[in-house]
Protein backbone atom coordinates (compact mmCIF):
# COMPACT_ATOMS: atom_id res chain seq x y z
CA UNK A 1 0.00 0.00 0.00
CA UNK A 2 1.28 3.29 -1.01
CA UNK A 3 1.60 5.60 2.34
CA UNK A 4 0.41 9.03 2.11
CA UNK A 5 3.47 11.97 2.17
CA UNK A 6 3.81 14.06 4.98
CA UNK A 7 6.32 16.32 6.53
CA UNK A 8 7.15 16.97 10.34
CA UNK A 9 7.75 21.03 10.56
CA UNK A 10 10.22 20.58 13.03
CA UNK A 11 12.22 18.66 15.52
CA UNK A 12 10.18 16.10 17.63
CA UNK A 13 10.63 13.55 19.99
CA UNK A 14 12.59 10.73 17.57
CA UNK A 15 9.99 7.98 18.77
CA UNK A 16 7.41 10.24 17.19
CA UNK A 17 8.69 10.02 13.68
CA UNK A 18 8.85 6.32 14.08
CA UNK A 19 5.35 5.99 15.07
CA UNK A 20 3.90 7.95 12.31
CA UNK A 21 6.06 6.41 9.67
CA UNK A 22 4.04 2.78 10.38
CA UNK A 23 1.37 4.46 8.16
CA UNK A 24 2.73 7.41 6.68
CA UNK A 25 6.28 8.51 4.51
CA UNK A 26 7.59 11.08 6.65
CA UNK A 27 9.69 13.90 5.90
CA UNK A 28 11.21 14.92 8.79
CA UNK A 29 13.43 18.18 9.83
CA UNK A 30 14.96 16.60 12.98
CA UNK A 31 17.67 18.74 12.13
CA UNK A 32 16.05 21.10 13.24
CA UNK A 33 16.99 23.67 10.40
CA UNK A 34 15.27 26.80 9.76
CA UNK A 35 13.83 27.68 6.91
CA UNK A 36 11.07 30.46 5.35
CA UNK A 37 7.78 30.07 4.84
CA UNK A 38 8.37 29.91 1.20
CA UNK A 39 10.48 26.72 1.72
CA UNK A 40 7.55 25.39 3.91
CA UNK A 41 5.34 26.00 1.08
CA UNK A 42 8.04 23.77 -1.24
CA UNK A 43 8.30 20.92 1.25
CA UNK A 44 4.95 20.78 1.51
CA UNK A 45 3.86 21.00 -2.50
CA UNK A 46 3.61 17.07 -2.52
CA UNK A 47 2.65 16.37 0.78
CA UNK A 48 -0.97 14.81 1.79
CA UNK A 49 -0.42 16.02 5.87
CA UNK A 50 1.73 18.28 8.12
CA UNK A 51 2.58 17.80 11.71
CA UNK A 52 3.01 21.33 12.71
CA UNK A 53 4.40 23.41 15.63
CA UNK A 54 2.69 26.71 16.39
CA UNK A 55 5.12 28.66 15.04
CA UNK A 56 4.45 28.21 11.35
CA UNK A 57 2.09 29.93 9.76
CA UNK A 58 -0.44 28.52 7.37
CA UNK A 59 -2.31 30.83 5.10
CA UNK A 60 -4.63 30.82 2.09
CA UNK A 61 -1.82 31.20 -0.48
CA UNK A 62 -0.30 27.96 1.39
CA UNK A 63 -3.40 26.09 0.56
CA UNK A 64 -3.81 27.45 -2.36
CA UNK A 65 0.08 26.31 -3.29
CA UNK A 66 -0.04 22.83 -1.92
CA UNK A 67 -3.60 21.04 -3.86
CA UNK A 68 -2.15 17.99 -2.23
CA UNK A 69 -2.84 18.71 1.53
CA UNK A 70 -5.65 17.43 3.44
CA UNK A 71 -4.26 17.66 7.01
CA UNK A 72 -2.28 20.04 9.36
CA UNK A 73 -2.10 18.86 12.52
CA UNK A 74 -0.84 21.14 14.96
CA UNK A 75 1.10 20.34 18.19
CA UNK A 76 -0.28 22.52 20.09
CA UNK A 77 -4.25 23.15 21.93
CA UNK A 78 -4.19 26.99 20.30
CA UNK A 79 -4.65 27.35 16.48
CA UNK A 80 -3.54 31.17 15.28
CA UNK A 81 -1.35 30.26 13.19
CA UNK A 82 -3.83 28.43 10.97
CA UNK A 83 -6.25 30.25 8.75
CA UNK A 84 -9.06 27.10 9.74
CA UNK A 85 -11.73 29.00 7.35
CA UNK A 86 -9.04 29.30 4.42
CA UNK A 87 -8.28 25.65 5.16
CA UNK A 88 -12.05 24.95 5.20
CA UNK A 89 -12.34 26.08 1.65
CA UNK A 90 -9.03 24.32 0.42
CA UNK A 91 -10.38 20.87 1.90
CA UNK A 92 -7.80 20.92 4.44
CA UNK A 93 -8.57 19.51 7.76
CA UNK A 94 -7.37 21.40 10.82
CA UNK A 95 -6.35 19.42 14.09
CA UNK A 96 -5.21 20.66 17.75
CA UNK A 97 -4.33 18.88 20.81
CA UNK A 98 -6.41 20.09 23.59
CA UNK A 99 -6.82 18.72 27.10
CA UNK A 100 -3.55 16.73 27.60
CA UNK A 101 -2.38 19.92 28.34
CA UNK A 102 -4.80 21.38 30.89
CA UNK A 103 -3.15 20.23 34.67
CA UNK A 104 0.66 21.40 33.17
CA UNK A 105 -0.12 24.36 31.76
CA UNK A 106 -2.29 25.48 34.65
CA UNK A 107 0.83 24.29 37.04
CA UNK A 108 2.46 27.20 35.39
CA UNK A 109 0.61 29.76 35.47
CA UNK A 110 0.56 29.31 39.19
CA UNK A 111 4.45 29.10 38.66
CA UNK A 112 4.43 32.58 37.36
CA UNK A 113 1.99 34.20 39.55
CA UNK A 114 3.53 33.05 42.37
CA UNK A 115 7.55 33.79 40.94
CA UNK A 116 6.58 37.26 40.22
CA UNK A 117 4.24 38.20 43.17
CA UNK A 118 6.85 36.65 45.84
CA UNK A 119 9.94 38.03 43.47
CA UNK A 120 11.78 34.72 43.23
CA UNK A 121 13.75 35.09 40.03
CA UNK A 122 14.77 39.09 41.05
CA UNK A 123 15.78 37.71 44.48
CA UNK A 124 17.41 34.85 43.05
CA UNK A 125 19.57 37.55 40.45
CA UNK A 126 20.26 39.56 43.48
CA UNK A 127 21.92 36.25 44.89
CA UNK A 128 24.19 35.08 42.09
CA UNK A 129 25.16 38.21 41.97
CA UNK A 130 26.84 38.27 44.68
CA UNK A 131 24.79 41.23 46.50
CA UNK A 132 23.35 39.21 49.32
CA UNK A 133 25.55 40.84 51.99
CA UNK A 134 23.17 40.65 55.11
CA UNK A 135 19.35 39.86 55.76
CA UNK A 136 17.03 42.16 55.89
CA UNK A 137 13.33 43.18 56.82
CA UNK A 138 12.49 44.41 53.76
CA UNK A 139 14.11 42.42 51.40
CA UNK A 140 11.86 41.63 48.33
CA UNK A 141 8.96 42.01 49.88
CA UNK A 142 6.06 41.02 47.70
CA UNK A 143 2.50 40.25 47.58
CA UNK A 144 0.50 36.75 48.99
CA UNK A 145 -1.08 34.64 47.02
CA UNK A 146 -3.15 33.09 49.71
CA UNK A 147 -6.36 34.62 50.78
CA UNK A 148 -6.43 36.98 47.22
CA UNK A 149 -8.69 36.87 45.05
CA UNK A 150 -7.35 35.31 41.30
CA UNK A 151 -8.74 36.63 38.27
CA UNK A 152 -9.12 34.46 35.34
CA UNK A 153 -9.38 36.16 31.52
CA UNK A 154 -10.39 33.19 29.10
CA UNK A 155 -12.43 29.94 31.74
CA UNK A 156 -11.88 27.55 29.01
CA UNK A 157 -10.19 24.33 29.89
CA UNK A 158 -6.83 25.62 31.21
CA UNK A 159 -8.56 28.94 33.10
CA UNK A 160 -10.74 26.18 35.35
CA UNK A 161 -8.08 23.79 36.32
CA UNK A 162 -6.13 27.33 37.31
CA UNK A 163 -9.14 27.70 39.46
CA UNK A 164 -9.27 24.41 41.06
CA UNK A 165 -5.83 24.92 42.30
CA UNK A 166 -7.28 27.96 44.44
CA UNK A 167 -8.72 25.84 47.09
CA UNK A 168 -6.01 25.08 49.16
CA UNK A 169 -4.67 28.59 49.29
CA UNK A 170 -7.70 29.96 50.77
CA UNK A 171 -8.18 32.13 47.44
CA UNK A 172 -11.43 33.24 45.86
CA UNK A 173 -11.69 33.30 42.07
CA UNK A 174 -13.84 35.86 39.56
CA UNK A 175 -13.77 35.33 36.28
CA UNK A 176 -14.51 36.99 32.90
CA UNK A 177 -15.43 34.67 29.51
CA UNK A 178 -16.99 35.21 26.23
CA UNK A 179 -19.64 32.85 27.73
CA UNK A 180 -20.93 32.33 31.55
CA UNK A 181 -20.17 28.82 32.78
CA UNK A 182 -23.05 26.61 33.80
CA UNK A 183 -23.41 26.54 37.40
CA UNK A 184 -22.00 23.24 38.34
CA UNK A 185 -18.73 24.50 36.46
CA UNK A 186 -18.78 27.37 38.32
CA UNK A 187 -18.99 25.39 41.93
CA UNK A 188 -16.20 23.01 40.49
CA UNK A 189 -14.18 25.98 39.50
CA UNK A 190 -13.90 26.91 43.49
CA UNK A 191 -17.45 28.97 43.23
CA UNK A 192 -15.73 31.43 40.53
CA UNK A 193 -17.64 34.55 40.42
CA UNK A 194 -18.68 35.46 36.55
CA UNK A 195 -17.71 39.49 36.10
CA UNK A 196 -17.39 41.82 33.12
CA UNK A 197 -13.74 42.40 32.18
CA UNK A 198 -13.65 45.77 33.60
CA UNK A 199 -15.13 44.56 37.16
CA UNK A 200 -12.55 41.14 37.24
CA UNK A 201 -9.68 43.64 36.35
CA UNK A 202 -10.66 46.08 39.40
CA UNK A 203 -10.91 43.46 41.63
CA UNK A 204 -8.40 40.45 40.88
CA UNK A 205 -5.15 40.81 43.03
CA UNK A 206 -3.80 38.74 40.93
CA UNK A 207 -4.87 37.92 36.78
CA UNK A 208 -3.76 35.15 34.87
CA UNK A 209 -4.72 35.21 31.11
CA UNK A 210 -5.92 31.98 29.63
CA UNK A 211 -8.01 32.63 26.44
CA UNK A 212 -7.20 32.14 22.86
CA UNK A 213 -6.05 34.63 20.28
CA UNK A 214 -8.11 36.22 18.00
CA UNK A 215 -8.52 39.62 16.08
CA UNK A 216 -11.71 40.34 18.67
CA UNK A 217 -8.60 39.37 21.89
CA UNK A 218 -5.58 41.77 20.22
CA UNK A 219 -4.21 43.82 22.95
CA UNK A 220 -7.57 43.13 25.36
CA UNK A 221 -4.99 44.10 28.03
CA UNK A 222 -3.79 47.68 26.97
CA UNK A 223 -2.66 50.55 28.95
CA UNK A 224 -6.79 51.68 30.06
CA UNK A 225 -7.45 47.79 31.09
CA UNK A 226 -4.07 48.18 32.99
CA UNK A 227 -4.57 51.40 34.52
CA UNK A 228 -7.83 49.43 36.17
CA UNK A 229 -5.79 46.65 37.93
CA UNK A 230 -4.56 47.42 41.87
CA UNK A 231 -1.20 48.94 42.44
CA UNK A 232 -0.49 45.82 43.56
CA UNK A 233 -1.52 43.51 41.00
CA UNK A 234 0.41 41.04 38.97
CA UNK A 235 -0.36 40.07 35.57
CA UNK A 236 0.40 36.71 34.67
CA UNK A 237 -0.02 35.93 30.20
CA UNK A 238 0.42 31.77 29.96
CA UNK A 239 -2.20 32.33 26.88
CA UNK A 240 -0.88 34.06 23.16
CA UNK A 241 1.40 37.05 22.26
CA UNK A 242 -0.92 39.86 21.28
CA UNK A 243 -3.59 39.34 23.78
CA UNK A 244 -1.29 41.72 25.90
CA UNK A 245 -0.17 45.45 24.52
CA UNK A 246 3.55 44.15 25.55
CA UNK A 247 4.94 48.00 25.19
CA UNK A 248 1.42 49.50 27.25
CA UNK A 249 2.66 46.62 29.74
CA UNK A 250 6.20 47.91 30.06
CA UNK A 251 5.05 51.21 30.82
CA UNK A 252 2.67 49.74 33.51
CA UNK A 253 5.73 48.26 35.12
CA UNK A 254 8.07 51.04 35.22
CA UNK A 255 5.45 53.64 36.43
CA UNK A 256 4.08 50.99 39.49
CA UNK A 257 0.77 50.70 37.74
CA UNK A 258 1.01 47.30 38.47
CA UNK A 259 3.37 45.49 40.83
CA UNK A 260 4.58 42.56 38.78
CA UNK A 261 4.04 40.47 35.66
CA UNK A 262 4.72 37.03 34.82
CA UNK A 263 5.39 36.34 30.71
CA UNK A 264 5.82 33.34 29.07
CA UNK A 265 4.31 34.71 25.70
CA UNK A 266 4.99 37.77 23.76
CA UNK A 267 4.41 39.56 20.66
CA UNK A 268 6.80 38.87 17.89
CA UNK A 269 7.54 36.13 20.17
CA UNK A 270 10.76 35.15 20.13
CA UNK A 271 12.17 38.68 18.66
CA UNK A 272 10.22 39.99 22.32
CA UNK A 273 10.33 43.51 22.99
CA UNK A 274 13.82 44.31 24.28
CA UNK A 275 12.44 46.83 27.04
CA UNK A 276 11.05 43.60 29.06
CA UNK A 277 14.87 42.70 29.97
CA UNK A 278 15.25 45.73 31.46
CA UNK A 279 12.69 45.36 34.12
CA UNK A 280 13.12 43.36 37.50
CA UNK A 281 9.76 43.06 38.36
CA UNK A 282 8.63 40.87 35.50
CA UNK A 283 9.14 36.94 35.65
CA UNK A 284 9.95 36.25 31.54
CA UNK A 285 9.56 32.63 30.11
CA UNK A 286 9.88 30.98 26.46
CA UNK A 287 7.10 29.98 25.84
CA UNK A 288 7.31 26.61 27.67
CA UNK A 289 3.17 26.27 29.65
CA UNK A 290 3.51 22.88 28.43
CA UNK A 291 6.40 21.86 28.77
CA UNK A 292 6.80 18.99 30.58
CA UNK A 293 8.24 15.59 29.45
CA UNK A 294 5.55 13.65 29.75
CA UNK A 295 2.77 16.49 28.57
CA UNK A 296 4.91 17.66 25.58
CA UNK A 297 5.07 13.74 24.62
CA UNK A 298 1.18 13.24 24.80
CA UNK A 299 0.66 16.56 22.68
CA UNK A 300 3.25 14.75 20.18
CA UNK A 301 1.17 11.77 20.13
CA UNK A 302 -2.14 13.68 20.12
CA UNK A 303 -1.08 15.35 17.01
CA UNK A 304 0.17 11.91 15.35
CA UNK A 305 -3.15 10.30 15.78
CA UNK A 306 -4.88 13.29 14.58
CA UNK A 307 -2.16 12.99 11.15
CA UNK A 308 -2.72 9.78 11.00
CA UNK A 309 -6.40 9.13 11.32
CA UNK A 310 -7.06 12.14 9.06
CA UNK A 311 -5.04 10.38 6.37
CA UNK A 312 -6.71 6.92 6.82
CA UNK A 313 -9.95 7.50 5.96
CA UNK A 314 -11.01 8.33 9.60
CA UNK A 315 -12.07 11.46 11.53
CA UNK A 316 -9.30 13.03 13.49
CA UNK A 317 -10.31 12.96 17.11
CA UNK A 318 -9.51 16.69 17.12
CA UNK A 319 -10.92 18.30 14.13
CA UNK A 320 -11.59 21.90 14.34
CA UNK A 321 -13.44 21.99 10.79
CA UNK A 322 -16.03 19.63 11.52
CA UNK A 323 -17.74 20.76 7.84
CA UNK A 324 -14.60 18.99 6.16
CA UNK A 325 -16.80 16.05 7.17
C1 LIG B 1 0.91 26.30 23.39
O1 LIG B 1 1.08 27.48 23.41
C2 LIG B 1 -0.27 25.69 22.89
O2 LIG B 1 -1.14 26.37 22.32
O3 LIG B 1 -0.39 24.46 23.04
Amino acid sequence: MIKPKIFVTDATFPEIIDYLSQWLEVEHNQADQSYTEPDLIKKLHDKAGVFAHSTRRFTAELFAACPHLKAVCNMAVGYNNIDVDAASAAGVMVTNTPNVLNETTADFGWALMMAAARRVTESEHFLRAGRWTRWRFDDFLGVDIHGSTLGIVGMGRIGQAIARRTTGFGMSVVYHNRTRLTPALEIAANNAQYLSLEECLRSADHLILTLPYSPQSHHLIGKAQLAMMKPTATLVNIARGGIVDDAALISALESGTIAAAGMDVFENEPLFNPAFLSLSNVVLTPHIGSASTSTRRAMAYCAADNLVAALTGKRPPNLLNPEYF
